[in-house]
């Protein structure tokens, strides 16, 4: 039996760019049908327009998941114009740096309105549909920064500890109302995310390249393998899992100290 969403509806927040739509893609060819909200208009279009030409049922939403009342009517009218609502990715998302001292209130504020109450307003304003259909499953895209604190990152490192929490909180409350909700947590993605991050260095494809070696793998990751892990927590193949985190990241939170001191360790020899 292969993963199918078959006559399921399902939401992708960020699903314009990177890891959503990577995600609303892969979801299509599973099977549902896919809203995507975005506040990225012409890449949340030119994605539909693809999926739509390859025959799949999806629609854009202009929606900034910060706002409620713009979560609140995209949501609506994805049950009117889909029929329904059986699956959320919960994945928008931006990156600002900064020490706890450094950090604005500005940043703290775009960072937890897009991450957190993002977040709390489509797993709000979905869980009531999901009930109406007799269950429903919920991905939270948190990070390996919702485990450990990479440098001059207080806020978002806040917020994914936070998504956390979410997640863990709906999980416990719906359970038996036959709704799953799981965090994703993803090592380095190579999304528009992570470019413009690393285009703000002396050389973006080399500080690519030291990200991925830093990974056990020696390499980043892809968007497509995040929608795969995406996809089983949201299929019936985890019937049975709720509440807990996935990570995702080739193995970078694997080695202690870091891969320079196991590469240090490696070199001693055995007996
Ligand atoms: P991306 O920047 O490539 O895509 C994010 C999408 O979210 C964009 O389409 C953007 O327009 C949309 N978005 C931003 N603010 C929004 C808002 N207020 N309302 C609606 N949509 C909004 O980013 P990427 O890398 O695909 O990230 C997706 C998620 O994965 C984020 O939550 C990010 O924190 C998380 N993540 C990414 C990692 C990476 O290395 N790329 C690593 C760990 C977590």
């Amino acid at each position: 039996m292969n993963i199918s969403f078959e006559n399921k509806v399902a939401i992708v927040t960020g699903g314009a760019m990177g890891i959503g739509a990577a995600t609303a893609t892969l979801f299509c060819q599973l099977g549902a049908s896919v809203a995507i909200f975005d506040v990225n208009k012409p890449a949340g279009d030119e994605i539909v327009a693809q999926l739509t030409k390859a025959g799949y049922g999806a629609t854009f939403h202009l929606c900034d998941v910060s706002i409620e009342s713009q979560v609140e009517s995209a949501v609506s009218k994805v049950v009117r114009l889909h029929g329904g609502l059986n699956l959320l990715v919960s994945n928008a998302g931006i990156q600002r740096y900064g020490s706890i001292v450094t950090t604005s209130r500005q940043v703290w504020e775009d960072t937890f309105d897009v991450h957190v109450k993002g977040c709390f307003h489509a797993t709000k304003h979905a869980i009531p549909h999901m009930l109406s259909a007799g269950g429903g499953a919920i991905v939270i895209i948190a990070s390996v920064q919702s485990f450990v604190a990479v440098a001059n990152s207080t806020a978002y490192v806040a917020a994914k500890h936070a998504l956390m929490g979410i997640s863990r909180s709906i999980a416990l409350d719906f359970a038996r109302d036959n709704i799953r909700a799981n965090c994703i947590c993803p090592g380095s993605i190579d999304t528009p995310l992570l470019r413009s991050v690393a285009a703000n260095t002396p050389s973006q494809e080399e500080t690519l390249h030291a990200l991925g070696q830093m990974h056990a793998m020696g390499r980043i990751g892809q968007p497509e393998e995040v929608a795969k892990a995406i996809a089983f927590l949201a299929s019936d193949w985890a019937s049975f899992i709720t509440g807990t985190s996935l990570v995702v990241d080739g193995g970078l939170l694997v080695p202690a100290g870091g891969m320079g001191f196991q590469k240090s360790c490696a070199e001693i020899p055995g007996a």
